[in-house]
Parts: structure tokens; sequence; C-alpha cells
């Protein structure tokens, strides 16, 4: 069935202008850009978008990292599209991403690893919700 997926172009892939090339590559894999735009994050906000891992070591650092530039959030629309948009970026490590995924072509680390991807449709409304408004979903 078709449904959504949530993901955000991450700081240092937007830094190192990367974002037309991701974008390209999200259109071509067949996902529908439902709702898109370029911000910042606070150390705080990063920290509500990432409270799931507040009790893990890197938690800190990723706040840091996650506020630390300009990021590109967007709601895609696909069938399967969770799993899908998670086949297409690869391995949260980039040293374990397959050949030809945007984490093996564009991550620098396993924090600063390009981009994010939802692991499940809840999560993916969930975070959806944090970045856009219902009017801003098209
Ligand atoms: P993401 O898929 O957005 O979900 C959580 C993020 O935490 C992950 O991508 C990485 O940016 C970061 N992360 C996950 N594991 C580690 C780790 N072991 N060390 C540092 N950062 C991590």
């Amino acid at each position: 069935a078709t449904n959504r997926t949530f993901t955000m172009i991450k700081p240092d892939a937007v830094a190192d202008g990367h974002t037309g090339a991701i974008i390209k590559m999200i259109e071509e894999a067949g996902f529908r850009i439902v709702a898109i735009k370029k911000t910042t994050l606070t150390n705080e906000r990063a920290g509500q978008f990432y409270a799931v891992h507040s009790e893990r070591p890197f938690y800190q650092g990723l706040c840091d990292y996650m506020s630390s530039g300009a990021i590109v959030p967007m709601i895609l629309e696909k069938d399967n599209a969770v799993a899908d948009f998670r086949k297409l970026i690869g391995a949260t490590n980039p040293a374990q991403a397959e050949e030809g995924t945007i984490r093996k072509l564009y991550a620098k680390s396993i924090e600063a690893n390009a981009i994010h991807g939802s692991d499940s449709d809840e999560n993916a409304a969930i975070e959806g919700s944090f970045f856009f408004a219902a009017t801003e979903q098209y």
C-alpha cells in the first residue's frame, strides 16, 4: 500500500552541497515529496527529536551534531515507503552500507551519516508532524 516515511538530510551533507544529488536519488527511486523545507534544530529540539536515544552514550554528541547546521526534512510517499527508504539509504554505519546507497556515497561516519530515515510507520507519522503541519503536506 502507498504510505509515508520521514527523512532529513543531515548537516554534513547539506553543508557539503549534496542536497540536490540526494533529492535526485530519492525521486529517481520513486518517492514523491509530500513536504520539504530547509531549517535548523536547536540543541534542545534535536534532543526532543532523538529522545528515544537519550540514554545512549552518543546522545549529546548527536544533539550537538544535529544542531550544527542546516538540515532538510522531508515527508515522502511511496509503496512500502519505510522499508524501501531504509534500503535506499543503507546501514547506519557507512562502513557497513551497501554500494549505491545514499550513506555509502555521502556519509562520513556513524554519527555524521548524511541522512535519517524513519524505522516504522508509527515513527514516520510522529517525526513528520515534528516538522510539518498538516497544511504543509501535499
Ligand atoms: P539515525 O538513523 O538518524 O538515528 C540515530 C542517529 O544516531 C543515527 O542516525 C546516527 O546519526 C547516530 N548514531 C547511531 N549510532 C551511533 C553511534 N554508535 N555513535 C554515534 N552516533 C550514532
